[in-house]
Parts: C-alpha cells; sequence; structure tokens
C-alpha cells in the first residue's frame, strides 16, 4: 500500500468537513445500545465518538498512526488502534462495521472486504460511504492541466485513490458474500472555506500526486489549479469541490 502522510491537526481544523458531511452515515447506521461497531478508518475519532454516544461498543481502527494518537487524546474513552484494513483478523465478532471517507485510500479492496466480512457476525451489516465515480474529477483535471502547462510529468502510478462504480463495487461486496442492500452514488458540491480553501486542500491531499515536485514547483501547481479552477468554482469567500460519494448498506448472510 502506499504510505499517505496524513497531518492530524490540519485535518481536524481545516477539514472537519469530512466528519461533519458523515454524521448522516451514521443516521444510516443507527447503532443501538450495547451493539459492537467497528470504525475501519476512523481518522480522529468524531464518528466513533458519535456512535458510541448512542451506546454502541467501539473500536476505531485507521492506518495512519498520527490520526489514531489524535483520537485516542479526544476521546480516551473509545478504543482506537492503528491497523491496516487489509490486515484486520477479527471473526464473527461485530455486529456491524463502519467507515466514512476511508475506503476510497485502500489499495487492497478485495482484502479489505473479505476482512470486513469476516469481522461482522452473521446477519451483520457493513454501512459505509467512499469517494465514487467521478470523484473530485475537477480538482484531479485541473492537476494534470497545471502540470502538463508547467512542463512537470504527471505520473498515474502515484494516483492515490480508488473511486468505483455502483456496478464495480457492488460486484466485489457479492465477491465476498454480502447482500447488498442499497448502493448508490450521489453528488456533493463541498465547501472549502476560504480564499486559501482551494491550496489548503491540495496541501493536505495532493502530497502523493506531487511527490516528485520541490516545494517551489508544488506551489506553482497549486497557483495553477487556482487559476484553473477559479472561475467555476470559487464563490467569493469560499471554494467549491466537486465530491461524488458512493454510499451502501450491506449485511452477511443475507438483509435482516
Ligand atoms: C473524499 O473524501 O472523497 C476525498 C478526500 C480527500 C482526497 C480525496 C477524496
Amino acid at each position: 500500500m502506499m504510505k499517505t502522510k496524513w497531518n492530524a491537526s490540519l485535518s481536524d481544523h481545516k477539514h472537519d468537513f469530512v466528519s461533519k458531511f458523515g454524521e448522516s452515515l451514521v443516521e444510516v447506521l443507527a447503532p443501538q445500545e450495547n451493539e459492537k461497531i467497528l470504525d475501519v478508518g476512523c481518522g480522529t475519532g468524531d464518528l466513533a465518538h458519535e456512535i458510541a454516544a448512542r451506546g454502541a461498543i467501539v473500536l476505531g481502527t485507521d492506518f495512519s498512526q498520527d490520526m489514531i494518537l489524535a483520537a485516542q487524546q479526544k476521546y480516551p474513552e473509545i478504543e482506537f488502534k492503528t491497523q491496516d484494513a487489509a490486515a484486520l483478523d477479527f471473526t464473527d465478532q461485530y455486529d456491524a462495521v463502519f467507515s466514512n471517507a476511508a475506503l476510497h485510500w485502500m489499495k487492497q479492496q478485495d482484502t479489505v472486504i473479505h476482512n470486513i466480512y469476516n469481522a461482522l457476525k452473521s446477519g451483520g451489516r457493513f454501512v459505509a460511504e467512499m469517494g465514487g465515480q467521478g470523484n473530485i474529477a475537477s480538482i484531479v483535471g485541473a492537476l494534470q492541466q497545471s502540470m502538463f502547462a508547467l512542463n512537470f510529468p504527471y505520473i498515474e502510478d502515484y494516483f492515490p485513490w480508488y473511486f468505483p462504480s455502483v456496478e464495480e463495487y457492488q460486484t466485489r461486496l457479492e465477491n465476498a458474500g454480502f447482500t447488498v442492500e442499497r448502493i448508490y452514488l450521489f453528488e456533493r458540491p463541498t465547501p472549502l472555506q476560504g480564499e486559501d480553501g482551494l491550496r489548503n486542500w491540495l496541501k493536505m491531499f495532493s502530497h502523493n500526486i506531487l511527490q516528485h515536485l520541490s516545494a517551489v514547483e508544488k506551489e506553482q501547481v497549486y497557483a495553477k489549479c487556482e487559476e484553473l479552477l477559479k472561475p467555476t468554482y470559487y464563490r467569493g469567500d469560499e471554494w467549491i469541490a466537486d465530491y461524488c460519494r458512493l454510499r451502501f448498506v450491506a449485511y452477511k448472510d443475507g438483509v435482516k
């Protein structure tokens, strides 16, 4: 798996939209008192905290140790563990597995889905949201165009995300044994606050794509992306990112 460096404090302060927009996914999960719930890719733990507040017993896992340390500091009463989702080894233990804005970072999709299936009790549910087909297409396009214009190589292998279609992901879930109750793709234009909103987003998330560039070259790319996207995606006080979400509910051993 490609190593992605996260900055937990930037994530918390400038990008808390990731968990804010995820809140309604907790409603979809509908956690019950004393249910055992695994939050895969829990980040700094805000949604794990919300799930635990409903009386569920939560374990939050994340690939990033920085994220887990931040989560543990914020919510010492919840159990968190640094863990690669491709190496989860629970068997028949969880009533539900939850994941928000994390699966699209994972390269070994079938292994992750298989591990989640194994972690669930019979009848358990997998409730998740991730970037789907078309997610941030304008930002990715602007990065490519900017690098082309500046004569910097765009290296496909450095693209760190996986944004599947409904059909593609449903097939993966079914191949692992899940019964898919619902799966859908929807647009969710996402504000990036302030004049520097796009630049902050790029600083946080384009690390992999721009890894071969110097700090000065990266600044040139950020400026070019701003120039290209400003006419369509800047609204005077905030930028709008073209997020597309894939959301699904799937069951182990049939829908209850
Ligand atoms: C997302 O949540 O869709 C996302 C966040 C950061 C980078 C790429 C995608």
